[in-house]
């Protein structure tokens, strides 16, 4: 062989696996995406009888899953599953029962079957708090270093994916739930506590109104 060929021969083959490694490298690095067909029959047979069928739950102490982001479901189904023998991060004597058979394979299926629901939002109830709730909502309360819910969640409510939860539309009595766990600190997985850095500033009043119009904003 003459040396300009073994030349580009081995030129070609490196090329050829530096772009293996790299697709494979990219492979592990995203995320495994849930199968929404998949999660379908659990989600609707299981979770369904307190989620709705379609993660729309019928009832104000569950909260809508339909709509939410895949990466945050799947991240609560995990702080909720009991690991290693330690405390699951996130406590919730239902959620913590239910969780524990499924495995990770399982909870993403679970997770792109809900996220792909389309989400039927609340309505905000209270009049009287609609203006102190935007307020807070869009700009915060400079004051006393209350940072504006739409810096992280979006200015609709739709949350940017994956760290930022929807809120918008969903239950007003589960957002004044979380807020209140959050700030007593008995829900704490949060990343760098976020969200116990924001509750902990907040009145019982003040998080009555901003879960109202949260519950009507789209
Ligand atoms: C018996 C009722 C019940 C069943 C069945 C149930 N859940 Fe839940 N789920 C709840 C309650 C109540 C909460 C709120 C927990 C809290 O307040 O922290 C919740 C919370 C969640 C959350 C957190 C949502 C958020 O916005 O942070 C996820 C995700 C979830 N459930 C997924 C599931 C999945 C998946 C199934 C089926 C395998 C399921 N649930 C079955 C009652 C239920
Ligand atoms: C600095 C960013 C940031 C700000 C500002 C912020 N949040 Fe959050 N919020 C988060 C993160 C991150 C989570 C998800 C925590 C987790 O992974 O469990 C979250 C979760 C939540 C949840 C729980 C959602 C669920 O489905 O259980 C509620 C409710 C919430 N935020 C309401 C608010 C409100 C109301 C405000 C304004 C007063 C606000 N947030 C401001 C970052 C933020």
């Amino acid at each position: 062989m003459k040396p300009s060929l073994l030349l580009s021969c081995l030129l070609t083959l490196l090329c050829a696996m530096t772009a293996f490694n790299a697709q494979a490298t990219d492979a592990a690095k995203a995320a495994p995406k849930g199968d929404a067909a998949r999660g379908q029959a659990v989600a609707t047979a299981v979770c369904g009888a307190c989620h709705g069928p379609d993660g729309n739950s019928p009832a104000a102490v569950n909260p809508k899953l339909a709509g939410q982001h895949a990466d945050y479901l799947f991240k609560q189904m995990k702080n909720f599953k009991p690991a290693d023998g330690k405390q699951p991060e996130r406590t919730n004597p239902i959620m913590n029962g239910m969780i524990a058979a499924f495995d990770e394979g399982q909870m993403r299926d679970l997770a792109a079957y809900f996220s792909a629901q389309a989400q039927k939002g609340e309505v905000a109830k209270n009049r009287e708090t609609i203006e102190l709730g935007q307020k807070l909502y869009r700009a915060g309360d400079q004051a006393k270093g209350l940072p504006a819910c739409a810096g992280c969640h979006g200015p609709s409510g739709a949350g940017i994916p994956a760290q930022y939860p929807r809120i918008g539309g969903q239950y007003a009595e589960y957002i004044e739930a979380q807020l209140k766990s959050f700030r007593e600190g008995s829900r704490a997985n949060d990343p760098n506590k976020m969200m116990r850095m924001v509750a902990i500033k907040m009145t019982d009043p003040e998080i009555k109104a901003v879960s109202d119009y949260i519950a009507g904003l789209r």
